[in-house]
């Protein structure tokens, strides 16, 4: 089996988490300097995960290198594949460019999908000759850490393709979702904003300083959260769904109701919580990249717990 992808730095991800999962893939890119950097990149990235014992997949580094190859004519790059994972940047003009040159040289067997985080397939897909077997399969960053990937079908996508892609997904060890209609956000980013409007509400009020507001999450309801969702949390906080209900419906649509305003994400409060973080993390790249791999290590760890603990 083959699967061919773009190499930016999500493509790269996903090269690791096919190859790890024991898949040919083949990357394609316009530039073969960036070809040229991204295995390069894939090479260091795997020697130190197999170094630390945090190397994903039965295969040694060099075995699941070995199944990574390089390609800059598209045509190339597409024959045999079974899989097309898009990773180009988030531009929708772009996007629909390249599959709209994929619909003119694809088969029919093959599966056409998107890491867009925010395009809806009907954006991206409506009017192409293989619209049946396109589909939206949203990563989340850094895929080789967090394994979920949102599912999301174009109205015409065939349902073969989103079961094919389930199963695709759930062999190479991610954790898929199905959404059954598109929406704004899919469902990641909804929840994630719902939680930022309110972090930036609160702090834009002065109820808690910004990095008190983080701790809220990472020390208390992300603890949970790695483990169980916020549906079965309410399940377990009472005896059962009816029964919390049944407590804090009362509770819940008070607070609720007092939710403020869309927050502009600008001017003051802007400024506040950028000079808070930038004290704790200086915006360096040399300071968020050594940020980034401690929060990389982290999630390593954590993926490694709750592979121990079994979570389903
Ligand atoms: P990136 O900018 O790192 O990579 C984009 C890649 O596309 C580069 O390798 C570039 O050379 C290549 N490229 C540019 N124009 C091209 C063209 N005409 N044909 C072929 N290749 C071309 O971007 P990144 O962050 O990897 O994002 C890629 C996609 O993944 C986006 O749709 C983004 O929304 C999505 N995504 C990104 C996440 C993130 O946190 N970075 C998380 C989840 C999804």
């Amino acid at each position: 089996d083959i699967y061919f992808l773009f190499s930016g730095l999500i493509g790269r991800s996903w090269a690791m988490v096919f190859a790890a999962g024991g898949f040919k893939v083949k990357l394609y890119d316009i530039a073969q300097q960036q070809l040229t950097s991204a295995l390069e990149n894939i090479r260091k990235q795997m020697k130190e995960l197999e170094e630390s014992g945090f190397l994903k997949g039965a295969l040694s580094a060099e075995q699941q290198l070995a199944l990574i190859s390089i390609c800059t004519d598209l045509k190339a790059a597409v024959e045999g594949a079974t899989f097309i994972q898009e990773c180009t940047p988030e531009n929708l003009e772009l996007k629909k460019k390249i599959f709209g040159q994929l619909d003119l040289i694809v088969g029919d067997n093959v599966i056409l999908s998107s890491s867009t985080s925010c395009l809806l397939p009907s954006k991206l897909f409506t009017g192409l000759k293989h619209v049946k077997q396109c589909i939206v399969s949203h990563p989340v960053n850094p895929p080789y850490f967090v394994p979920l990937v949102e599912i999301v079908p174009h109205p015409e996508t065939d349902p073969s393709t989103t079961e094919r892609t389930h199963a695709l997904m759930k062999k190479i060890g991610q954790s898929p979702v199905k959404l059954n209609r598109e929406i704004e956000g899919f469902v990641l980013n909804r929840l994630q904003y719902a939680v930022i409007g309110e972090a930036w509400r609160l702090v834009g009020e002065g109820v808690i300083s910004p990095t008190d507001l983080d701790l809220v999450m990472s020390d208390g309801l992300g603890m949970r959260y790695a483990f169980i969702g916020p549906l079965e949390t309410m399940h377990l906080n009472a005896e059962g769904i009816s029964n919390y209900c049944e407590r804090y419906r009362e509770g819940m649509r008070l607070v609720l109701n007092t939710f403020g305003p869309v927050p502009e994400f600008s001017g003051e409060i802007e400024q506040k919580i950028n000079q808070a973080m930038s004290e704790k993390i200086p915006v360096v790249p040399k300071v968020l990249d050594a940020r980034r791999k401690w929060r990389d290590e982290c999630l390593t760890g954590l993926a490694q717990l709750k592979k121990q603990m079994k979570s389903d």
